[in-house]
Parts: structure tokens; C-alpha cells; sequence
């Protein structure tokens, strides 16, 4: 399928790469707010506009999909939506030495960075980034557009819901619950459920404030089994 990826920054290089090591998609070029990135070219690829190009890039080059390559967990989310409105589809882009179990279940504009693993029974949500080799044990649950780092490590039945960030290395023990828009820290190792809103830090994590002009994140189009079952606040 042709293809565009949204956002011409580190991570637009990283899904290019994916893709490209996938051999599945054909990728057309990238798409940037930034305007003044028009015309230029990066890893091979023109920087094609932003996404009020969309429409024309579908009915002129036949581009059919997208991918979002934006870190913000709450940008991403938007401008997933932003591309289905356009009528074109969000693609996965999962790399071949990650390892998924047969029975994981993906949603779309789900990436999956080289050397990930992701066992048995997971479910993972619409706008996922498993980034560079984190490991997602059995039957973890991973919301809507959240962000799981680079080696961080989650042991079996965690629960990430919508939007929440685990930072590079975090650890998060079996059967925890991280509530929706928190955040890890980097190398913080999690031994119990992590409210909403909030950010931990540390060994063991401990809560340090709350995440500041964080979006409503409840109005989201979730699967059922990420519903928050937390208390809200
Ligand atoms: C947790 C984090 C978001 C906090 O950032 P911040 O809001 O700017 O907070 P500050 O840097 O002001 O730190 C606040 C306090 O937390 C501590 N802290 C911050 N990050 C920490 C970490 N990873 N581990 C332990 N303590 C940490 C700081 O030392 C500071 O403590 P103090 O108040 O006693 O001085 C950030 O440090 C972090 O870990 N980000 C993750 C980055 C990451 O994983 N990147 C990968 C991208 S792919």
C-alpha cells in the first residue's frame, strides 16, 4: 500500500526504517506541521507538506494509508483521527525482529519498534508505540496512544491505560494498573498501581506531582477492555 508518515522528526525516521525493513508498505514521503519543512528531503523521502495535503496526495499519487510519528501521546491520538476522517487507513508498522505472540491483538497506527516482545494474549490499543526492545509480557493490556520506551519491561496482566507514558527502562511488576496520562520515569520500577494523572519516579516509584495540562483523555474511542475502571478524578 502507499503510504505517508506524519511527522518528519526522529521517530518519522524510525517508522521509515520499520517499514522499509518490513517490506510492506511503499512509503511516499512525510508529512510535517512545520510548513517550512516543504520540498526538503529526509532519508530519502520529500517532506510532502502537512496534512491539509492529504486529500490531494490520495487522488494524485493513490496514497491510501498513514502512519503517525509524533511522541506526543495526545498529537498522535488527534492526528490519527484527523487521517481516518480523510477516508485513508492507519497503518501498523511492526519490524520484523519483533517478536508477537500468535495470539496478540493490534489495534491501528500501532508501532512496533526492532526487538520488541510482546507475548501471549496481549492486547494492544489503537496509536501504540512498543518502542526498542520493551518487553510486554502475557496478557497485558496497553490503552489508546500510549507510549511503552525503549526497554522498559512489564511483567504479566499490567494494565497501561489511555495515554499513560512507561519511560526507558521502567519496570512495572505483574498485575499493576497504570492509570491514564501518568508517567513513569526512566528506570523507575513499579510495585503498585499508578493513579491517573500522576507522575512516579524512582525504585520503588513514588508519586512526585501530577502530570500538568494533561488532555481529557475519557472522551476517547476505546476498546471495551480498556474502559477505566480506575476511580477518576
Ligand atoms: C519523570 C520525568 C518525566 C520528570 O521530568 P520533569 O517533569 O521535567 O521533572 P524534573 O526533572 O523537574 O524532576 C522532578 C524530580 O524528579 C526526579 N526525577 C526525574 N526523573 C527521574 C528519574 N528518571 N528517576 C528518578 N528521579 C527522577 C528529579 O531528580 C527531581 O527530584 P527533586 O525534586 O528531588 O530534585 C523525566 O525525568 C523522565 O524520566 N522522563 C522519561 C524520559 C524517557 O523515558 N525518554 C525516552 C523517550 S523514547
Amino acid at each position: 500500500m502507499k503510504c505517508v508518515i506524519v511527522g518528519a522528526g526522529g521517530h518519522g525516521r524510525v517508522i521509515l526504517d520499520i517499514l522499509i525493513n518490513a517490506k510492506e508498505h511503499d512509503v511516499v514521503g512525510f508529512l510535517d506541521s512545520n510548513t517550512d519543512l516543504a520540498g526538503r528531503r529526509m532519508d530519502g523521502r520529500q517532506i510532502l507538506g502537512d496534512l491539509s495535503a492529504l486529500p490531494r496526495l490520495r487522488d494524485e499519487l493513490g496514497v491510501e494509508g498513514a502512519v503517525i510519528a509524533i511522541g506526543d501521546n495526545g498529537v498522535r491520538r488527534d492526528f490519527a483521527d484527523r487521517v481516518e476522517e480523510q477516508d485513508l487507513r492507519l497503518v501498523n508498522a511492526i519490524h520484523p525482529s519483533a517478536n508477537l505472540a500468535h495470539n496478540v491483538t493490534l489495534g491501528r497506527n500501532v508501532v512496533i519498534a526492532a526487538g520488541a516482545l510482546v507475548c501471549a494474549h496481549c492486547q494492544i490499543g489503537d496509536s501504540v508505540i512498543l518502542n526498542t526492545g520493551c518487553i510486554v509480557d502475557h496478557e497485558s493490556m496497553i490503552g489508546t496512544a500510549t507510549h511503552i520506551c525503549p526497554g522498559a519491561r512489564l511483567a504479566g496482566r499490567v494494565t497501561v491505560e489511555s495515554g499513560a507514558f512507561v519511560g526507558i527502562g521502567a519496570t512495572v511488576i505483574q498485575s499493576v494498573r497504570i492509570g491514564y496520562e501518568s508517567v513513569v520515569a526512566a528506570g523507575a520500577v513499579v510495585i503498585g498501581d499508578v493513579a491517573p494523572l500522576t507522575t512516579v519516579v524512582g525504585v520503588p516509584a513514588r508519586e512526585i506531582k501530577d502530570v500538568a495540562g494533561a488532555d481529557d483523555f475519557t472522551d476517547w474511542l476505546i476498546p471495551e477492555f480498556m474502559r477505566p475502571q480506575v476511580s477518576q478524578r
